[in-house]
């Protein structure tokens, strides 16, 4: 089948597949759910199974926490280079390869309810940056859109080579959530009493057509909706590194921006551009949401009057496997690190950064142990948005499914 034709809205691939309205949805349950959480069983007999190719912290904890919070199981599945699957269709198995996606995945599919998987060629622990294919051959995603292809349960994206939305819908949350702590009322904290009866039914829901029957009810009609940010002035910006780093994070972090209405703005040194694809699919979002997207290559001049400022470092597109060629231009743009002077351009703006950060080389202590600082805020909203899209997959499977058992 081809990556086209894939279900993705059964899945949690890219935001890109789904409304701004869903969008807005998932973050301000997320909300809701970090105001008025109790302890309980709104997922309980539900398994998550984890697929890391990848190191993480973030992420692998923060969806352990998440099935823990709503009482179901996240299984993280030891896979290291030990267990090789083929990827290909029709090839004959006599090489390396131990086992076929496809077979893989269906058996995945009978032990799980939702399965998540980071596959991104360039989050290694390695010191200096690995060997790559070139970006075409990297944007086809292969891992998680195999993956994808053969599940029958919702597929969620850790961080693939295009895209981390989770990492993307965690920034939204955080956003929405310190400008309305400044005063800027985009989410009615008074609100989420609203939720806490809807709450307190699925805590002590256990049969799952029950569930099913209250899901139908639907989140949407208790979730208050969404005042999102529109032209609150977002700037990512690129940063040094001292390795080549995945494009996927800024891809999802642009998109996010641009699906809450902001103003936002990439910079970068020329030669890191983001793939055209993508900027299309952020220009067309800023189209729906009221927002704006531009692109500079002057960092002094983008930062002025923002509100947010996000610090990221990523890949040249054209250098993909000429790593050796990247770095020798890369070591020209040291003075692009984010310091004190260069937030003092903004207008008061929150820092963000996904993490892990290298101190002092993408962004100084200075700034990141700033009051404005949101890096701890963006790395536990992980967890409460996770809980939200968990959520909503579920919902979405639950009214695909019969309730007869
Ligand atoms: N930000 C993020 O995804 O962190 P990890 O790589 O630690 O999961």
């Amino acid at each position: 089948m081809e990556a086209s034709m894939i279900n993705k809205t059964k899945h949690f691939y890219t935001t890109s597949n789904f409304s701004l309205k869903e969008i807005r949805e998932i973050i301000s349950l997320a909300l809701q759910l970090k105001q008025v959480y109790v302890p309980g069983k709104l997922m309980a007999d539900k398994r998550l199974l984890m697929l890391f190719f990848n190191p993480s912290l973030r992420t692998r904890l923060s969806f352990i926490a998440a099935m823990d919070k709503l009482g179901g199981q996240a299984v993280d599945f030891p896979l290291s280079s030990s267990y090789p699957f083929e990827y290909k269709e029709g090839v004959v198995m006599d090489g390396v390869t131990m086992e076929h996606v496809k077979d893989a995945v269906k058996v995945m599919s009978g032990y799980s309810d939702a399965i998540a998987v980071r596959a991104s060629k360039l989050i290694t622990s390695e010191s200096e940056s690995v060997k790559s294919e070139n970006w075409s051959k990297l944007k086809e995603d292969t891992v998680i859109n195999s993956f994808m292809q053969y599940a029958s349960v919702p597929v969620i994206n850790m961080e693939s080579n295009v895209w981390h939305p989770c990492q993307g819908m965690a920034d939204a949350m955080t956003m929405v959530e310190s400008l309305s702590a400044r005063g800027e009322n985009f989410f009615a904290p008074q609100l989420a009493r609203d939720l806490r009866p809807y709450i307190n039914y699925l805590q002590v829901t256990r049969s799952p057509c029950e569930l099913q029957k209250f899901s139908s009810v639907s989140l949407k009609n208790v979730v208050p909706s969404l005042v999102p940010p529109v032209k609150n002035k977002y700037v990512l910006t690129w940063v040094p590194h001292s390795k080549a780093l995945p494009m996927a994070t800024p891809n999802s972090q642009m998109l996010s921006a641009c699906e809450l209405g902001m103003d936002v703005t990439v910079v970068h040194p020329l030669g890191w551009e983001l793939d055209k694809e993508i900027l299309d699919i952020a220009q067309k979002t800023v189209e729906k949401s009221g927002g704006s997207l531009n692109i500079s290559n002057n960092q002094n001049e983008a930062l002025r009057g923002a509100k947010f400022v996000c610090a990221k470092s990523w890949s040249g597109m054209k250098y993909f496997g000429d790593w050796g060629k990247e770095k020798e231009v890369r070591g020209k743009y040291k003075d692009w690190i984010v310091d004190k002077a260069k937030m003092n351009l903004t207008k008061d703006a929150y820092f963000m950064h996904c993490l892990p950060v290298r101190r002092n080389v993408e962004v100084t202590d200075e700034v990141l142990d700033s009051r404005n600082s949101l890096i701890y805020k963006q790395a536990e909203n992980r967890m409460w948005v996770q809980m939200a899209i968990l959520l909503f997959l579920f919902e979405f499977a639950n009214s695909m499914k019969s309730c007869s058992r």
